[in-house]
């Protein structure tokens, strides 16, 4: 089955147990300081988890684009991709453990004609304050579930989330595939629980994990209690890349036709290339190298179409590392320079007919990779030099912060040339040097890489609120075209990115502020509305650059509707009148990227 039916034929399944199919959310979450990219489809849920109201109503089904950064260096192995797709369901306090797992169940073994003797389940064993999840035990067992292939397992394996440090998580279930030659070992001994289940995966075969329903029903606290939510949720994950590989009969992600598009245009442009490919290469080392090229452009692909450029910080330097390892291993494999764009290409037209924004965002996709593809290559051949020039030995903590610092190589990169040549670093010292430089240490803290939850405080609301107003200032004094390309609000600043290709002068600040602040004191209402997308863009209302919508969404609007100040298409939070907001000031006016601008701001007690 290919992964465009299993896509369609899940979404169809839950859509005939009364889902409603959304898009998928971007992979930039909006209004989360915590994560850089969407890593599950929960994320964008969170607050219809924690009980407020879903414009789609209490079940909701969706195919998640999805970035994990922490695997990057497992990729290349059967399973892990940087970017991945997730299909998953939701019951937003509708049904709850039963018809979950039955549908489950449903799904696999009828509509993916899965057979039973290939699947096995686990379930949480409890712990002091938290139940056995004998109920879902129970569940799987009535379904013809032999006991033996139903293990019981403690909080590392059966539990998930909070994915930050607060919020809705609880016990799951976990389904397994057996993808061995040999028939399915049972996985529960008394003896010895975890059994067959702990045998790592190779691409040799083992049980491969395809499925996670996850019962939220607890809400973490900033205390660390488990709350017993009042609305009890479903919230699940597929991985389409993985059942895809499964169905196919495939040992990795990679033979399926959601790479091998891709490695072949990568094996076609090695065969054209002029110099010759590596030849101390081994065919293991080249196959990797190609899953690494192929993962890792999909997912630089799918980040650009979404307006974000490579940069130093952030998310625009996971990007930059993710195009900057792909352009390093596609000159070890001897391709001709100014290949990424080539396969770009390929990628955008795999996934044009579900995810639009590709085609939509091509030219920028494209002219972004050749640019830094160039400034990478410029970047590599210098680097390479000054590395070859450095003394035998152990490299110095600063020289190979240098590498990072001057010649822009990524730290996996340097890490992956010292392997090569057998060779060490001072990490000593090179620790030190990274710490000193602020911008790295905060990029590459593992608390951003970590999934987390919106903050949704009494300062971070009326900071959302806050930079609507902003918005429509930066708008007023600067023009129509000012657009938001990012925002990242925390409890102590508003950080919002804009497109200007020119700092703004002294006096414009002044005016974006006077502006808000007239609105502060105007006491406006705010005032939240659902709509059809259409009729939200029919209104004017303000959207996001490469976002695609639900069908329904909010629109947020500051001001009467005689005299609007400010309508953005939003998910909220927001406060009901803009008095509450105290007084606005702008802190920091910089460049963010080519043609973009950031501005810090504040809100301050009067
Ligand atoms: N949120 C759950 C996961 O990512 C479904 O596994």
């Amino acid at each position: 089955m290919q992964a465009k039916q299993i896509r369609e034929k899940y979404l169809q399944f839950f859509a005939n147990q009364g889902h409603k199919v959304l898009p998928s959310a971007p992979l930039m979450p909006e209004n989360d300081p915590t994560v850089l990219f969407t890593t599950a489809g929960m994320h964008p849920l969170v607050p219809y988890l924690l009980g407020e109201k879903h414009p789609m109503g209490r079940r909701i089904c969706n195919s998640q684009k999805c970035i994990r950064t922490s695997d990057i260096d497992e990729v290349g192995d059967a399973t892990h991709l940087t970017f991945f797709e997730m299909l998953g369901n939701w019951s937003l306090g509708d049904y709850f453990k039963k018809e979950a797992i039955e549908w489950s169940y449903e799904f696999l073994t009828k509509d993916l004609n899965i057979p039973l003797e290939k699947l096995a389940f686990t379930v949480f064993e409890g712990e002091e304050g938290i139940p056995k999840e004998v109920e879902s035990f129970e569940i799987w067992q009535g379904l013809g579930v032999p006991k033996t292939r139903i293990a019981y397992l403690g909080r590392e394996d059966n539990w998930w989330g909070p994915a930050g440090q607060t919020g809705p998580c609880g016990p799951d279930t976990e389904m397994f595939y057996w993808t061995g030659t040999d028939p399915a070992p049972a996985i529960f001994d008394p003896s010895d629980k975890k059994l067959a289940l702990n045998a790592p995966h190779s691409d040799a075969g083992g049980w491969v994990e395809i499925w996670n329903d996850v019962f939220m029903q607890y809400n973490k606290t900033a205390q660390g209690n488990f709350v017993e939510l009042a609305q009890k949720n479903v919230d699940t994950g597929l991985g389409l890349e993985r059942v895809t590989a499964i169905l196919q009969g495939k040992n990795n992600v990679y033979d399926t036709e959601l790479f091998q598009p891709i490695i072949e245009n990568v094996k076609i442009l090695m065969t054209n290339a002029k110099s010759n490919p590596n030849d101390k290469m081994s065919n293991e080392e080249r196959i990797r190298a190609e899953r690494i090229i192929a993962d890792h452009i999909k997912a630089a692909v799918f980040i650009l179409a979404e307006g974000l450029a490579p940069s130093n910080i952030g998310r625009g330097y996971i990007l930059r590392r993710l195009i900057r390892r792909t352009v390093r291993y596609g000159k070890l494999l001897g391709i001709e320079k100014n290949f990424t764009p080539e396969v770009a290409k390929i990628v955008v037209e795999m996934y044009a007919d579900v995810y639009p924004e590709l085609k939509q965002n091509q030219d920028f996709i494209f002219s972004e990779l050749s640019k830094e593809e160039e400034r990478f290559l410029d970047c590599l051949e210098k680097g390479i030099k000054f590395f070859e020039k450095l003394p035998s030995g152990q490299i110095s903590g600063k020289a190979a912060f240098d590498l990072y610092q001057n010649y822009g190589f990524p730290l996996e990169m340097i890490q992956e040339l010292v392997k090569e040549q057998n060779r060490s670093v001072d990490e000593g010292e090179f620790q030190k040097e990274m710490i000193r430089h602020q911008e790295l240490s905060r990029t590459a803290s593992a608390g951003q890489f970590k999934s987390g939850l919106a903050d949704n405080s009494e300062q971070t609301t009326k900071y959302h609120t806050a930079t609507h107003l902003m918005l429509a200032a930066l708008r007023e004094v600067l023009g129509d075209s000012v657009q938001q390309k990012g925002s990242n609000i925390t409890a102590e600043r508003i950080r919002f990115d804009f497109n200007l290709d020119r700092k703004m002068t002294a006096e414009e600040i002044k005016k974006v502020e006077d502006l808000v602040n007239e609105k502060i004191q105007a006491n406006l209402p705010v005032v939240c509305q659902e709509m059809e997308v259409a009729q939200a863009k029919e209104q004017g209302a303000v959207g996001v650059f490469g976002h695609k919508y639900a069908d329904r969404v909010r629109v947020y609007t500051v001001g009467s509707q005689e005299n609007v100040c400010s309508k953005e298409i939003c998910a909220g939070p927001h406060v009901g009148r803009t008095g509450l907001l105290g007084v606005f000031k702008i802190t920091k006016e910089e460049a963010s990227s080519a043609g973009v601008r950031r501005v810090k701001a504040i809100l301050e007690k009067e």
